[in-house]
């Protein structure tokens, strides 16, 4: 991509693409990765999957738009053109299934970490297991999906959707009380490409440690970035609700909670509805 693509995509400026198809997929290096630009995909978690499969190194998929970005739970993640950040890390890591929940918080802390920075003192934690909010309000969703074979894993996909310059009325009216951008809260555009730059910056900075230590790496940024252990929480279990407080986390990620008769559950991939602080 020529300097002046580039600049335009930092000041968030429309790029013309000359010729979609030849442009789609055009690489540019960031760190040790490889990030794949797209103008459109259906979501970028399955173009990642299709690259995982061809077999390519490490990388990242970044598309300026999504005809159908999915969240957790089969919903949909709808983002106007270029207004938010929208891209999946393809990594190959050798681990057992039972530690994909700790990827999925080192990106939750990793995007923490970039985007604090633009927030200065608004408050901003992981409500887990893979939403940010800021503001008490919906900024930042990951859609985690690994490939097995056996017990092998073949790679594993972090879809990372950042609502970085969304207006108030880009969100759908049952969305604008519960989400919101860093404009909204701060008032200025942010550079997309700034931001994923960081982001990738801040995953390399931490990865070899993480990687190393595991649990012990993920346990003290949660405890400074999380905002869940200690507050009230609601599980729906097959429909009923066990209220109950957050405790902690498990060395696999799982979130501790003490429903209110004292019995303790861990959740790995359930939802939560947060109550009020308890500490
Ligand atoms: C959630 O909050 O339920 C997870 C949302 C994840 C959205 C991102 S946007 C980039 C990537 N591609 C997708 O289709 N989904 C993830």
């Amino acid at each position: 991509m020529n300097n002046k693509k580039i600049l335009r995509l930092l000041r968030n400026q429309p790029i013309k693409w000359k010729r979609r198809r030849l442009n789609d997929g055009y690489q540019i290096k960031c760190g040790n990765k490889q990030i794949y630009l797209y103008r459109s995909l259906t979501s970028t978690n399955d173009t990642a999957k299709e690259l995982g499969e061809s077999g390519i190194p490490e990388a990242v998929i970044w598309s300026q738009y999504q005809l159908q970005g999915r969240g957790r739970f089969t919903r949909s993640w709808l983002c106007p053109q270029q207004k938010g950040l929208l891209f999946s890390m393809l990594i190959r890591p050798e681990i057992k299934a039972n530690l994909l929940p700790l990827f999925t918080l080192f990106a939750a802390i990793i995007a923490v970490k970039t985007i604090k920075p633009l927030c200065a003192s608004l408050p901003l934690g992981i409500k887990w297991p893979n939403d940010i909010l800021l503001a008490d309000k919906k900024l930042v969703g990951i859609l985690a999906e690994a490939s097995f074979s056996g017990a092998n894993l073949n790679y594993l996909v972090l879809g990372i959707g950042i609502n970085a310059n969304l207006d108030f009325r880009d969100f759908s009216p049952g969305l604008q009380a519960k989400s919101t951008s860093i404009k909204i809260e701060t008032g200025h555009l942010v550079s997309r490409l700034r931001l994923l730059r960081s982001f990738i910056a801040n995953w390399e900075r931490h990865y070899h440690e993480f990687r190393h230590n595991g649990f012990d790496f993920i346990l003290p940024h949660w405890e400074k970035c999380n905002i869940t252990t200690g507050k009230r929480v609601i599980l729906n279990k097959q429909g009923q609700n066990i209220n109950g407080i957050a405790i902690g986390i498990n060395d696999s990620g799982g979130l501790i909670i003490k429903d209110d008769c004292g019995d303790i559950y861990e959740l790995y991939a359930e939802e939560i509805e947060l109550g009020q602080n308890m500490k």
